[in-house]
Formats: structure tokens, C-alpha cells, sequence
């Protein structure tokens, strides 16, 4: 099992002050150092966060893996086929979400990611993983759609609460044991953190990547704060 990092906030960061730092690409490689298998980055139309000069950089920094999370729109394509990342995480894109809200809608888009998207995919020889609700009939269509790897969204799960956590996990083991036994390696993420990564992983088997963003970057922001303020009033101290 292995941690991919999801670095888009740190762009968003970036993006706030319109400067150069702080760098997702230096990002990705503090956490490669600290024992990250791979990073992810989630290149949007809007490019709200990673910009198309990061996707480059990313490509050449990065060590591991790298997972181009995308829409499959033609010029996520065209970007994608030429970067040639080790996994493209295809996921539904709306402009006006937040964060991606949930997984592809299997059945709607089979025909179009059958015939347009796929075949682009393969002959760039690009392996592709389709972000999905833990539904045993989406794993299925996912089989017949040839889909070597699923990404499992964890969302609902890390969102609920009572009864329903105990639910969500049934879902997402079942999902994964039918992904499983058809051959397709199970990837899961959205909405992880430290309280609920350890009940996950005790319910969920044969999870080959998760993706981690949002928590990670906001806890190392907490964390980091003491020697960053720390240091700063050391200096300014010393002007006392
Ligand atoms: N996986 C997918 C497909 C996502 O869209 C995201 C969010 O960008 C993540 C994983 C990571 O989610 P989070 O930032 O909540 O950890």
C-alpha cells in the first residue's frame, strides 16, 4: 500500500498572492523525501490551482508516481498523452464545485470513454483509473470498460457520521472486493485524514494507492507554524 500526495492546495496557496512560492513542484518533492510513494495534482480547466507550467516541472521532479488527476475533456487529453504520468485519474469536472464533488457516473459516460477517451489513453499507452462510487455495478461496467485501475471515493464515508460510517465501509469493502476478483487494482482517496485513515484500513482490503491533499497540506500548515513563527521572532527579537 502506498501514500500519493495530493499537492493542489499548495498551489492554491501560491495562487492567493499571485508570487512564485510556495512551489507545488518543491512540495512534491518534501514529500517524496518523507517517505511519499507518488504525488498527485489535479490540472483543472479553470486551472484554479496547478498550472500547466507545474505539470511540466512535476513531471521532470517527481521521482515515484505521478497521477494526473483530469477531466476527460480534449485538452486534458492532449496534455495528458504528451506528459505520459504512470497513472491519469479521470474524475467528473464541474466549474463551479468546490472540490470534486463525487465519482464518474458509470453508465453515463461508458460510451463516450469507450469510444473517445480510452483508446487515446492506451495508445499513449498511459494506464487509466476512473474515480468511482464504491458500487458493485459500477466495478463491473468498470471490467467491461477494460479500466486496469479504479480509484475508490472515500468522500461519503469520511463525511459521515453514526450509523452510517459502519454502512459507507460495507460499500467500500465490497466495491473492493469485487474490483478485486475482476482484476482491476483498487486506488482510494477524498476526504482522509488522521481520524479516519486507521478505520478505513482496518475495513478495506487489497487498497493499492491512496490519495491524500487537503489533510495533509492543512496539518503541515499547523504543525509547521510553531518553528516558522518561532524563528521569525528570534530575528525580530534580537532587534529588541
Ligand atoms: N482523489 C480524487 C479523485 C480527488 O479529486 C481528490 C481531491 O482533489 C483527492 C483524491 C484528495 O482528496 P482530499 O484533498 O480530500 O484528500
Amino acid at each position: 500500500m502506498k501514500l500519493l500526495v495530493n499537492i493542489d492546495h499548495v498551489a492554491t496557496l501560491r495562487n492567493a498572492r499571485s508570487e512564485d512560492f510556495p512551489d507545488p513542484t518543491e512540495a512534491a518533492i518534501i514529500c517524496e523525501k518523507a517517505g511519499a510513494a507518488g504525488i498527485v495534482f489535479h490540472l483543472r480547466e479553470d486551472r484554479r490551482h496547478i498550472k500547466d507550467a507545474d505539470v511540466y516541472k512535476l513531471k521532470k521532479a517527481v521521482k515515484g508516481l505521478l497521477d494526473f488527476e483530469m477531466g476527460a475533456t480534449d485538452e486534458m487529453l492532449s496534455i495528458c498523452t504528451d506528459i505520459k504520468p504512470h497513472l491519469c485519474t479521470l474524475v467528473p469536472e464541474k466549474r463551479e464545485e468546490i472540490t470534486t464533488e463525487g465519482g464518474l457516473n458509470v453508465g453515463m459516460i461508458f460510451d463516450d470513454y469507450k469510444t473517445r477517451v480510452l483508446p487515446k489513453l492506451k495508445e499513449a499507452g498511459v494506464p487509466v483509473s476512473l474515480f468511482v462510487e464504491p458500487s458493485v455495478k459500477d466495478m463491473e461496467l468498470c471490467a467491461e470498460l477494460g479500466v486496469p485501475v479504479v480509484e475508490l471515493h472515500t468522500g461519503t464515508f469520511a463525511n459521515a457520521t453514526g450509523d452510517d460510517i459502519k454502512k459507507e465501509l460495507k460499500r467500500l469493502k465490497e466495491a473492493a472486493e469485487r474490483a478485486n476478483s475482476l482484476g482491476i487494482q483498487v486506488n482510494a482517496g477524498h476526504g482522509l485524514n488522521f481520524n479516519n485513515i486507521r478505520p478505513f484500513l482496518d475495513h478495506v482490503p487489497y487498497v493499492d494507492e491512496i490519495s491524500i491533499g487537503h489533510a495533509l497540506i492543512a496539518d503541515a500548515v499547523f504543525r509547521g507554524l510553531p518553528t516558522t513563527v518561532g524563528e521569525m521572532c528570534e530575528i525580530i527579537n534580537s532587534y529588541n
